[in-house]
């Protein structure tokens, strides 16, 4: 595995790829990786000649400076894990490079980013479209993964990938679990013993809900999300909506897309999303 830091360095060596008629496939991460992560190297390892992935805590979509700091890094331990499942190219830049001069550039989701992550998290997304774009440019990849986990990151980025008229394809990829259901995240490093042992309900909650889709209301459903965690006094819950799949705009009765349901929940001091589908 090729490993570069330098943004030119890594430019030319792109530019030599494409002139052999290779293909790429792209994949950004913040590092502090694990099993989620891996399942979009392989996907991306069987789909295109050429595997990136770029390992950056992006600073700018930090809109809290603690969580910033204690984002977990560990970049032996990530580059090591991506040769194993056959990355080609690690790149990891440094921020002073990336943000050499103050980002500028200025996106705009609207109703997409006006709701859940977006509306509780602000400048968030204009943070991952300025790293993803600019990813997007240096790499010029045919294919870019993302997770489910981050459900609505996925749409904010086709939707960018819409207005900037790329022609890179958004594939996204299914939610990796422990075995007793939590999603994999980086952040479940920082859980105390007791709350990674309550963590799991997340998804038990939300799945057990799914049961209901036929004899309740999405109303009355998220009624019932919601006093599930009331009960259970080390979760806080910052939000829960059952959305439409493609707008993700809250939705009272099923229409033409499918239907989920995200989540972003507070647990012993760590913020933690899920994603459930509904239909
Ligand atoms: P990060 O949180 O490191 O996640 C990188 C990718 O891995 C995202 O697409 C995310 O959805 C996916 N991922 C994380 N946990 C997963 C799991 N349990 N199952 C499947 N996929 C999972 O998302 C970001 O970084 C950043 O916002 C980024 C896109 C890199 C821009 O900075």
């Amino acid at each position: 595995m090729k490993k570069i830091e330098n943004i030119n360095e890594l430019t030319q060596y792109i530019e030599i790829l494409k002139q052999k008629g290779k293909t790429i496939g792209l994949v950004p991460t913040m590092g502090a990786l694990h099993a989620g992560h891996m399942s979009l190297i392989k996907r991306a390892r069987e789909e295109n000649d050429i595997v990136v992935s770029s390992v950056f805590v992006n600073p700018i979509q930090f809109n809290n400076k603690e969580d910033l700091e204690k984002y977990p890094r560990n970049l032996e331990k990530d580059s090591q894990l991506l040769e194993e499942n056959g990355c080609d190219i690690m790149f990891s830049p440094n921020a002073q490079e990336v943000y050499k001069d103050e980002p500028t550039e200025q996106f705009s989701f609207g109703s997409l980013e006006a709701v859940m992550e977006g509306k509780q998290r602000p400048g968030h997304f204009n943070g991952v479209a300025i790293i993803v774009s600019r990813l997007f440019n240096w790499v010029n990849p045919n294919r870019a993964y993302f997770g489910e986990k981050d459900f609505q990151q996925i749409a904010i980025i086709r939707d960018m990938v819409r207005q900037l008229n790329s022609q890179v394809e958004i594939v996204p990829c299914p939610i990796v679990r422990e075995e007793d259901g939590l999603a994999l995240s980086s952040r479940n490093a920082r859980l105390s013993q007791k709350a990674r042992e309550i963590a799991p309900k997340i998804h038990f909650i939300l799945q057990k809900s799914a049961t209901m889709k036929d004899s309740l209301s999405f109303s009355q459903i998220k009624t019932f999300v919601v006093n599930e965690f009331k009960l259970i006094k080390d979760f806080e819950l910052e939000y829960f909506e059952i959305v439409d799949d493609t707008t993700l705009q809250p939705i009272s009765k099923k229409g033409d897309n499918g239907v989920v349901g995200c989540i972003a929940i507070w647990l012993d001091g760590v913020r933690l999303i899920d994603v459930q589908r509904y239909y």
